[in-house]
C-alpha cells in the first residue's frame, strides 16, 4: 500500500537515464574495444539489453553503477525474439550491429501497449546508406557495405529519438559523409553524440535537427558518465507539487526539464532552480493548465501520465493531448477509478479536478502510467493498492527509496491474493 502521505518534504538525487544509456550500450558494438560507462541506472531494461549484447558474444559486467562492455570480435549478428518482444528499445542494436558486422537480424518489435510504433523511420535510413533490407520470418534482415547519404527521418508525428540514434551510429563506420535532416533534438541523442565522438567518431551538430557525420574506418573504446535522468526528475518534482510539499531534486538538469517547469508554474506551483538541483514549493490548490506533447523540447510524453496525475486533482479543466502516441492513455481508467473525472477525446484527455482522489486497488498497465499511479496515490486520501511494479521497475531504480526520504509511506510486498498475476510483486 502507499499511504497519503502529506506534503514530502527533503531532497532526493536523481539517478542516470535509462533511455541515455540503452543507446550508448548499443554504440559499444561499434567497437572491439571496452568501454567503461558510468552512473548507470539499475533498472530492468538495462539488464534486458546486457542480456541482448551478451546473447551476440560481448562481455557485459555491470557492477553497481558502473557497467563495462567488452565486445571483442565477436560473432553475433541477430537479436532474437525472446528479448526484443519484451523490449522495443532492442531495436537499436541494428544500426551498430550492421555498421560493424556487415549484416543484421533483428526480431521486428511487436505492438506496444502504449500504442503503435512502427520502426519505417529507421529502416529508411538505413537503406538510404545502403543496406539491402527485407523481412525474413519476423525478422528485419539488413546488410550491405554502408556510404554517406543524406537522409530524412521526419515520422507522421516528428522525429523519432531511437530511429536517429540507429542511423547515426551506422553512420559513423560508412564510408563517406551523412546529414540527417530533422534529427531528434532530444538530450540522450546529444548525449549519444557525445559517446561517439570520445570513440573516435566525427559527428556534428547535436541537439539539433541536422547532423553531419564523417565516417571513420573504426572506433575505440570510450569512458562515458550518463547524464542524469530528466523524466526521474521531473516525476519526483511532480511528487513534491501533487503532496502540496517542497522538494529538492539534486543534479536535475533545469534546462532538460524546462517544459515541465512552465507548466508547472502555469499551475500554480514555485520551481526555483538552484545550483545543481531545483526546488519545488506547492503551497496552494493548483490550477488547471492545458498540456501538449511534443518532440524536445516540447513537452515529453513521458511526463504526460505523471502530470495528468497532478491536473486530476487541480481547480478547473486541463485538456492533455499526445502528439507522440495518440493511444497512451491507458492510465485514464486507472485514474477514474481513483474517483478521477477524465474523459479521452480522441488523441486529448479532459480532466475535470476534483477536490481529493481515494485510495483503492489499481494495476500499472506500463511504465509511465505506473509513475502515474505512484503519484496519485500519494494525494490520495486512503491507502492505494499498487500492482504490476514489473513495468516501474523498467525505469525507476529507487523511486520508492526516494520518496520515502522524502517523507512517504509505502512498502513493496509480495500479495498473494488472485488478483495477484504470478507473484508480481506491488506495494502494500
Ligand atoms: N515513429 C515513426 N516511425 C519510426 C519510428 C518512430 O513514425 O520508424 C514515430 C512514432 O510513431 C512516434 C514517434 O515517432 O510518434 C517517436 O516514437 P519512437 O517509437 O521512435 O520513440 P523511440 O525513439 O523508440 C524514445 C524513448 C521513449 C519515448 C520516445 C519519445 C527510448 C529507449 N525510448 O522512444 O521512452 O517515449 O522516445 O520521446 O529512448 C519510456 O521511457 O517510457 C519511453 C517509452
Amino acid at each position: 500500500m502507499i499511504q497519503p502521505s502529506g506534503p514530502l518534504r527533503g531532497t532526493v538525487a536523481v539517478g542516470g537515464a535509462k533511455n541515455d544509456v540503452l543507446p550508448i550500450m548499443a554504440a559499444c558494438l561499434l567497437t572491439e574495444e571496452t568501454s567503461v560507462i558510468e552512473g548507470v541506472p539499475q533498472v530492468s531494461d538495462v539488464l534486458m539489453m546486457a542480456d541482448i549484447l551478451r546473447e551476440l558474444g560481448v562481455a557485459v559486467e555491470l557492477n553497481g553503477p558502473q557497467l563495462t562492455i567488452t565486445p571483442g570480435r565477436y560473432s553475433g549478428t541477430t537479436a532474437t525474439y525472446d528479448l526484443v518482444s519484451k523490449m522495443r528499445a532492442s531495436v537499436c542494436v541494428l544500426g551498430p550491429l550492421l555498421a560493424k558486422q556487415g549484416e543484421a537480424q533483428v526480431s521486428i518489435p511487436g505492438g506496444c501497449v502504449i500504442g503503435p510504433r512502427p520502426i519505417d523511420l529507421h529502416l529508411k535510413g538505413l537503406q538510404a546508406l545502403g543496406a539491402a533490407i527485407s523481412s525474413e520470418h519476423g525478422y528485419v534482415v539488413a546488410a550491405g557495405l554502408l556510404h554517406g547519404a543524406r537522409v530524412h527521418l521526419a515520422g507522421a508525428h516528428g522525429s523519432s529519438v531511437l530511429a536517429t540514434g540507429n542511423v547515426m551510429m551506422a553512420a559513423t563506420l560508412a564510408e563517406g559523409t551523412t546529414v540527417i535532416e530533422q534529427a531528434a533534438c532530444e538530450p540522450e541523442v546529444a548525449d549519444l553524440v557525445a559517446f561517439l565522438c570520445a570513440m573516435g567518431a566525427r559527428v556534428e551538430g547535436a541537439g539539433t535537427p541536422v547532423i553531419r557525420i564523417d565516417g571513420v574506418r573504426q572506433l575505440h573504446g570510450a569512458r562515458h558518465q550518463i547524464i542524469p535522468d530528466r523524466i526521474e526528475a521531473g516525476t519526483l518534482m511532480l511528487a513534491g507539487a501533487v503532496t502540496h510539499g517542497e522538494v529538492v531534486i539534486d543534479g536535475a538538469r533545469a534546462d532538460h526539464v524546462a517544459a515541465l517547469s512552465e507548466k508547472l508554474r502555469e499551475a500554480g506551483v514555485e520551481v526555483d532552480v538552484l545550483d545543481g538541483a531545483i526546488r519545488v514549493r506547492a503551497p496552494r490548490r493548483l490550477s488547471a493548465v492545458d498540456v501538449t506533447t511534443l518532440p524536445y523540447p516540447g513537452f515529453p510524453t513521458d511526463l504526460q501520465a505523471p502530470i495528468m496525475a497532478l491536473l486530476a486533482t487541480a481547480q478547473g479543466v486541463s485538456v492533455l493531448t499526445e502528439k507522440i502516441y495518440p493511444e497512451r492513455f491507458m492510465h485514464v481508467a486507472e485514474l477514474n477509478r481513483m474517483g478521477a473525472s477524465i474523459a479521452r477525446e480522441g488523441a486529448s484527455a479532459i480532466v475535470k479536478g476534483v477536490p481529493r482522489l481515494s485510495g483503492v486497488p489499481v494495476t500499472a498497465p506500463d511504465l509511465r502510467a505506473a509513475a502515474a499511479l505512484v503519484l496519485a496515490a500519494l494525494a490520495a486520501d486512503h491507502q492505494t493498492e499498487l500492482s504490476g511494479l514489473e513495468h516501474l521497475d523498467r525505469g525507476y531504480q529507487h523511486l520508492e527509496e526516494q520518496l520515502r526520504q522524502l517523507g512517504a509511506v509505502l512498502e513493496r510486498v509480495e500479495i498473494p491474493s488472485a488478483r495477484q498475476a504470478e507473484g508480481v510483486p506491488g506495494w502494500s
